[in-house]
């Protein structure tokens, strides 16, 4: 599976965010603490080098919080970066964000010298509720400004800390295989993008591999008996135990597979974190060999191509 996801739109943003960076003092990336490095951008990484960063796994609330605490230590283990877990329903979360901020580029304040945020994160990470919460009963000031594209907001949280909040924007190419379906799981993927049956066994595989207990207590199967389900298997059983049938009593698949996804969203199955950085680094080796195994066959078929004669069609 290959997904290609990259709409006109995100190349405007790419584009915006590379003129932006030119006049921030640093970026925050926020990430779903569900799938940290599939929801982080390679491309932001890479344009942003030289910036502070400051990482937020936001919706920890629904993550495993063994594993967001690895992560956290893996961000902050990284130059120049800092990282903190929030969520939507933590009051305090937009005083932490902005003292974080402040920590990590003390030099900028006062009216003369204010701090200059950009605020980045792929669709649906819950961007636009932190930027909500920072607000508070502040309003948004937008776009027609000197300076300012119409996509993009400046908002003035204080005399002197400044935000630059820019559109959604994913990555040219999704080359982890994986990393496709965590972040087609998690809904930043619209529906379009891949098919949902597909979706919801390659999760119900992840599960029943790393979190096979709170599956079985979720959807009530025995546990000596579900311990060796496959992943269609416990499809199935989703689709028994939540009346998803067609006429004659046969499973709706469609039905089943919407359902788990659901619960996934929603935090039902349980807190759970779809990749750890172990895992990354593995899933992130085997696309590149397979990259440049195809590449090294891409190339070979040319040089054998060269040494033929044109074949006639
Ligand atoms: P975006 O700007 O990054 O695209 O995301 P947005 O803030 O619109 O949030 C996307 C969805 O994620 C919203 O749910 C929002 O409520 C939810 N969300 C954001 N932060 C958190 C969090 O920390 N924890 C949890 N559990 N959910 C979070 P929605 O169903 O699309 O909308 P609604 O239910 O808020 O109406």
């Amino acid at each position: 599976m290959a997904i290609q996801w990259y709409p006109g739109h995100m190349h405007k943003a790419k584009k915006a965010i590379i003129e932006r960076l030119k006049s921030v003092d640093m970026v925050i990336e926020v990430l779903d603490a569900r799938l940290p490095a599939s929801s982080e951008n390679p491309l932001l990484a890479k344009l942003s080098a030289d910036k502070p960063k400051l990482k937020i796994l936001n919706k920890q609330d629904l993550a495993d919080p063994e594993r967001t605490a690895v992560w956290l230590a893996e961000f902050q283990s990284r130059p120049n970066t800092n990282a903190i877990a929030l969520d939507a329903s933590d009051r305090g979360a937009a005083a932490k964000l902005i003292e974080a901020c402040r920590k990590l580029v003390p030099n900028r304040k006062g009216v003369d010298k204010p701090l200059r945020v950009l605020i980045c994160g792929i669709p649906n990470v819950g961007k636009s509720t932190l930027i909500n919460g920072m607000l508070g009963k502040k309003s948004a000031k937008t776009g027609n400004e000197p300076g300012i594209t119409k996509a993009e907001q400046r908002l003035f949280l204080a005399d002197d800390f400044w935000l630059y909040d820019t559109p959604g924007m994913l990555w040219p190419k999704i080359i982890v295989e994986e990393s496709g379906y965590n972040l087609a799981a998690s809904g930043a993927v619209g529906r379009n993008a891949l098919d949902e049956e597909t979706v919801a066994l390659e999760l119900l595989d992840y599960l029943r591999r790393h979190y096979l207990s709170l599956l079985q207590e979720r959807y009530q199967a025995d546990r000596d008996a579900s311990s060796h389900w496959r992943d269609d298997e416990w499809l199935e059983w989703i689709g028994r135990k939540r009346g998803a049938l067609l006429p004659g009593g046969r499973i709706n698949y469609q039905k089943a597979a919407e359902n788990t996804l659901t619960d996934f969203r929603d935090g039902q199955i349980g807190r759970i974190t779809l990749e750890t950085p172990q895992q990354w680094e593995n899933w992130l080796k085997k696309a590149r060999q397979h990259e440049a195994a195809l590449k090294a066959e891409r190339e070979a078929r040319k040089a054998a191509r060269k040494g033929q004669p044109l074949q006639e069609h």
